[in-house]
């Protein structure tokens, strides 16, 4: 290792790898990043950025100098100590986390004495002691990544709390890695690995539990009268609550929440203990996207025959992310009820035109709704609020509109012409 030009690594380029490499390079260090993905790399090194994500492709040009892009691994181990892991951990057909990446990973890592692995990606608790077990001697470090898509680079720089497990053998990688997150600020969270890698999965478990929470209540509040948003309001102004994560629509989706969860309640069962509650939240989630389909027929009768506009793909907004978008499930329920979809988001078309089947494309929310017999906001992209809703009522065969997010007024929408339906919300 050339301790003259000492560098971080980072292994894996995604959402994860990207921000971390891009931010680390934005507080001064050198980077070095590397990814298996040979079309990514050159991307990146033609300064091409692979994610839509705001503020990461001005970071990357601003700070292309501190930053390698490679596809091998001994370029990394050649100028950094600590080695972040950052690959991915999607969800096997059994719900279990798939740590076949992070293996391949540690698989290229020597017991060297000069390098530290340091785990970003999200792996199950028991990972790290694991990876012990097997290269007793490589220091290991847990510190998991709590940022959000489509505001990722704000969340990383300005972290609530940094988690930092490891064991007392390996307190000098800890250091490290402390060193480099105490300048952005938030608590720093020393622990050992196990509640580290807990920490991360019982964060997303809590986030998620809310989310079907309120849907529930959401549900509640449409047969008792109540609006959601405004329980939600009443609610959340208790601190011991908090108003975040309290939005009723359709659901939650994305690489994190259901992945996690399902891997937190499998990780559970593994060890002959059944995760009740987490089950509850899996299940509430799969079904709320499914109730939109009664407030369409509820309008429309059949949806045979009709055309049903969904506004919006991404899982949330300021991303093209469609891991686990409400989106794909939508399309495939109203299909299967005969209706025909046409689809418009700003950003995720692209990667939408992979994943979804006959589905028409819109260029526009004009387009998209022109003769249309309903229209679904699934994403609460901010310019959808801009619209001109009382020219696309004109435009459309049967002004009907389910805002799945609860996003729009609904005294505004009907002013506009529609027949506004939300999530829990009143004046059904
Ligand atoms: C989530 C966590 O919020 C991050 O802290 C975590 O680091 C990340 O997972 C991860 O494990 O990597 P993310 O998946 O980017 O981040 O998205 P969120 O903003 O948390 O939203 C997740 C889903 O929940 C979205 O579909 C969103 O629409 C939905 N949601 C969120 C609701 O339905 N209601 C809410 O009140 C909040």
């Amino acid at each position: 290792m050339n301790d003259g030009n000492e560098a971080i690594g980072v292994i894996g380029v995604g959402w994860v790898g990207l921000v971390s490499a891009a931010c680390f390079a934005e507080t001064g260090y050198e980077v070095v990043a590397m990814d298996i993905d040979e079309a990514k790399i050159a991307a990146l090194r033609r300064g091409e950025v692979t994610i839509h994500e705001p503020g990461i492709e001005d970071m990357l040009q601003r700070n292309a100098e501190r930053l390698t892009f490679t596809t091998d691994i001994a370029d990394v181990l050649e100028r950094a100590r600590l080695l972040f892991c950052c690959v991915d951990t999607p969800p096997t057909y059994s719900g279990d986390a798939d740590l076949s990446r992070v293996q391949a990973v540690v698989r290229e890592l020597r017991e060297d004495g000069e390098h530290a692995l340091v785990m970003k990606s999200t792996v199950p608790a028991g990972t790290g002691a694991a990876i012990r077990r097997e290269m007793p001697s490589l220091p290991y470090v847990s510190c998991p990544e709590f940022l959000k898509e489509g505001s990722a680079v704000n969340d990383f720089l300005h972290p609530d709390r940094v988690v930092i497990g490891a064991s007392a053998d390996d307190a000098w990688a800890a250091d490290a890695v402390e060193d480099l997150y105490r300048p952005l600020g938030g608590e720093i969270v020393r622990t050992d690995v196990a509640s580290s890698e807990m920490i991360k999965l019982a964060s997303n478990a809590f986030l998620a539990t809310k989310i079907s929470f309120i849907n529930e209540i959401a549900n509640v509040s449409e047969e008792v009268g109540a609006d959601v948003t405004e329980v939600a309001r009443g609610m959340g102004l208790d601190k011991r609550i908090g108003t975040s994560f309290l939005h009723a629509g359709l659901g939650f989706g994305g690489s994190c929440f259901p992945k996690d969860v399902n891997a937190l309640k499998m990780l559970a069962g593994n060890t002959g203990y059944h995760f009740q509650l987490l089950t509850s939240v899996i299940e509430v989630n799969e079904l709320q996207k499914r109730r939109v389909m009664k407030k369409l027929e509820r309008h429309l009768g059949s949806l045979a025959g009709r055309r049903v506009v969904l506004l919006g793909l991404a899982f949330k907004p300021n991303t093209d992310d469609m891991r686990e978008a409400s989106s794909l499930v939508l399309a495939a329920r109203l299909q299967g009820e005969g209706a025909t979809v046409t689809a418009h988001d700003p950003v995720a078309e692209p990667r939408a035109r992979e994943l979804l089947r006959d589905v028409e494309f819109a260029a526009s929310v004009e387009e998209a709704l022109e003769g249309a017999d309903a229209v679904i906001l699934v994403t609460e992209w901010p310019q959808f609020a801009e619209l001109d809703w009382a020219a696309l009522a004109g435009r459309m065969a049967t002004p009907l509109i389910v805002d799945g997010r609860n996003f729009l007024d609904p005294d505004a929408m009907r002013a506009a012409g529609f027949t506004y339906e939300g999530i829990g919300r009143t004046g059904v």
